[in-house]
């Protein structure tokens, strides 16, 4: 039988514990159950802000002192990222806004607020005009959008109120718009890649990226596209990213296995069946939470149940309470023809999605949240 508050101070405990040694590296998964740390690897690595993250989660249910000492550590390394610079991209919100951003909100502090500034800034330079959509990726991906840039955008819409500045808002509206228009199926399932021509702006065509195919449905890709819809409507309160999110939810439900994880791609065919991905279950169940907290009363309930089944499932058959580092296993960072050992994996945003959604089981908001 799952018990959230057990559940949560195991949880707490664990992080807690491996904190112990991880300190302010900067881990993205583990090998051989062991954190690995991307401070020497890529400073720029989109998931480096994820463990800060953790340990704010951590230290606002513990008040553990050391854990925001090691947080902040974490932060102080990211600078090497932001005065390089030309390794950014857009998931300076994942590295920014649950890093030094959660440090302002909690806790305050010039320092924090002017790396979140910094990291904001970084973003909205990467506004495409004519498409109305945030370039990802560098080198010649001009007009690459990519459905996890909904996750990055409440660092603009927090720019925007911290600033009172609009342009910030106004282009998280714009590229979220475009996402309405170009990633969604009519199913609810989303495309990972579009590629528009950067000088007209004109949809080009769809890439597969980390799904199994250019018309598939990547599941972390359908978790971003839930979650992130679920945020724009949070800090925005407009009807058509609701609905948006609201779709991608019931695609998502609709399509889960019997134990509520999602293999890593909807539509994959079932000799790729056996690839689970703990992280895309974590990510869209703390979604879930958050779009039950926006929906009318009628459509709550099932978005509630979804959601407490897929954390009980993640508790009781995908969590690592003794073992690794990790507090999930299972996770597909991406299929292994693109990097091998990366199919079956612990990652740490994985954990830091589950460890959100027994925070918000407990009546938090999650960091990316208002
Ligand atoms: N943002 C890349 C991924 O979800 O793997």
């Amino acid at each position: 039988m799952f018990d959230e508050k057990l559940t949560l101070a195991r949880a707490l405990a664990k992080v807690t514990k491996t904190a112990e040694r991880v300190r302010d590296r900067i881990p993205y998964r583990t090998v051989d159950g062991v954190f690995d740390d991307w401070s020497d690897t890529d400073i720029s690595w989109w998931t480096n802000g994820f463990w800060p993250g953790l340990l704010w989660l951590t230290w606002r249910e513990t008040g553990d002192r050391n854990l925001a000492t090691w947080a902040e550590g974490v932060e102080g390394r990211l600078d090497q990222a932001l005065i390089e610079h030309v390794g950014l991209h857009h998931d300076v919100g994942f590295m920014w806004y649950i890093s030094s951003g959660a440090r302002y909100r909690l806790i305050g502090g010039e320092s924090a607020r002017t790396r979140t500034l910094h990291a904001a800034n970084v973003l909205a330079g990467r506004f495409n005009l004519a498409g109305r959509f945030i370039r990802a990726w560098n080198d010649d991906k001009t007009g690459w959008a990519i459905i996890d840039c909904l996750m990055n955008l409440p660092l603009l819409y927090w720019a925007t109120i911290e600033t009172g500045d609009p342009r910030f808002r106004q282009i998280a509206e714009a590229h979220t718009a475009t996402v309405l228009q170009h990633f969604l199926y009519p199913d609810g399932s989303s495309r990972h890649i579009v590629e528009f021509d950067a000088s007209t702006g004109a949809y080009l065509r769809t890439h597969a990226g980390q799904g199994y195919s250019d018309t598939s449905a990547w599941s972390r890709g359908c978790a971003w596209a839930l979650h992130g819809l679920a945020l724009g409507a949070q800090y925005t309160g407009r009807a058509d990213f609701l609905a948006g999110a609201e779709k991608v939810a019931g695609y998502f439900l609709a399509n889960l296995p019997g134990d509520k994880v999602p293999v890593a791609d909807f539509k994959a065919p079932q000799d790729r069946a056996n690839h689970k991905d703990s992280s895309a279950a974590a990510c869209a169940a703390s979604g879930l939470l958050l779009l039950a907290t926006l929906v009318p009363e009628r459509s709550r309930q099932a978005l509630l149940t979804g959601a407490k089944d897929i954390v009980a499932s993640l508790a009781e058959n995908y969590a690592d309470w003794d073992g690794t580092e990790a507090l999930l296993s299972h996770g597909c960072a991406s299929y292994d023809n693109y990097r091998p050992g990366w199919e079956d994996t612990s990652l740490i945003y994985g954990d830091y999605y589950f460890l959100e959604a027994l925070t918000r089981l407990n009546g938090k908001p999650g960091l990316f949240s208002l």
